[in-house]
């Protein structure tokens, strides 16, 4: 006899394989000029790191999330594992190194115009392998999604579920996405797995692209058959392009004051997987993303967008 099902519970988690790292954010009325000095509007520490914010919204959306990333022990380290507890995000995967610094990017938030500059410095900190991904256990999970880092790493992570779901009812499959935020060219690799890519407008316009629907005609081949293809593209909101061919759009949702712009991206991303995962259509799943990440744009920070 087959082995039972696991329990519906126990597979409703979303799992989010990428970077937490420590934002400093200074906001200040208005972006300064080079070697002047600026009296700040605020200053504040926040958990950062595209997967990390990702589970932030997740949580915030009632949707039971995971992190996976890496770690080195510290303050920070203690900062944003608190932090990570308090929205009941999962912490399991997550891997320490003892002998690196933790990631920390410094961030000029300009209150009036909502623009962030940040300074990332990376680390010696390195990502989590496919190695440490043989430990996760898959069928914990209905949805996985990787910010594309360590893109080689990755593939072999995204072939791992493949193999799993080729074993598994589709009602047991789990479902994959991947972001290309970053314009390095390992990344691009990524185009070609993952049942959802989501692609950037940095990397669509240093690709050459004007607009996301540009975007998408120009990187439709590059996805895999079946697959769904979304660009973000900031005020102009977003569009996609679902398994059947389908183009789909979604004006964004400005808030009355545009205040804080800082993972609006992770944002959208959050809610678009939340949205699909939960059944919903492309359509509605890209307008529900512009939705929340709009309303974050409204907010310092995440809280108060659901
Ligand atoms: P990021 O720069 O963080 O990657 P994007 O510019 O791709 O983010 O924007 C992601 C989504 O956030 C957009 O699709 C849009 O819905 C929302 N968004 C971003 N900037 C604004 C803005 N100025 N006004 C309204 N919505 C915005
Ligand atoms: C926002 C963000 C920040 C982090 C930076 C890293 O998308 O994840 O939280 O500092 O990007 O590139």
């Amino acid at each position: 006899m087959a082995a039972p099902p696991p329990p519906p519970a126990a597979r409703q988690k979303i799992l989010c394989v990428g970077l937490v790292c420590l934002d400093i954010i200074s906001v200040v009325e208005a972006y300064p000029a080079e070697d002047t000095d600026t009296r700040c509007v605020s200053q504040r520490w926040q958990r950062g790191g595209n997967a990390s914010n990702s589970c932030t919204v997740l949580a915030l959306l009632g949707a039971p999330c995971s992190f996976m990333g890496s770690l080195a022990p510290g303050h920070a380290a203690d900062f944003v594992l608190a932090d990570l507890r308090r929205y009941a995000v999962e912490l399991c995967h997550v891997v320490l190194h003892p002998r690196c610094s933790f990631p920390t990017s410094v961030v000029v938030a300009s209150a009036s115009r909502g623009t962030r500059t940040i300074l990332h410095a990376n680390s010696d900190l390195p990502d989590v392998t496919a190695r440490d991904f043989e430990k996760v256990d898959l069928s914990q999970y209905k949805w996985i999604h990787w910010e594309g880092r360590n893109a080689s790493e990755q593939v072999k992570m995204m072939d791992r579920v493949e193999e799993h779901n080729r074993a598994q009812p589709p009602g047991r499959r789990v479902r994959t996405s991947v972001e290309v935020e970053k314009t390095r060219e390992e990344l691009f690799q990524l185009f070609g797995h993952g049942d959802v890519v989501f692609v950037s407008k940095d990397v669509a316009r240093h690709l050459g692209y004007g607009s996301a629907a540009e975007a998408l005609r120009g990187l439709r081949g590059r996805v895999r058959q079946g697959a769904t293809l979304i660009c973000a593209w900031g005020e102009a909101g977003a569009d996609a392009v679902g398994p059947g061919g389908e183009l789909v759009h979604s004006d964004a949702f400005p808030p009355d004051a545009v205040v804080d712009t800082l993972g609006a991206g992770d944002t959208f991303n959050a809610a678009v997987i939340f949205a699909l995962s939960e059944g919903q259509s492309l359509q509605e799943a890209i307008t529900f993303g512009c939705r929340v990440a709009g309303r974050k744009c409204g907010v310092q920070g995440y809280d108060g967008i659901v």
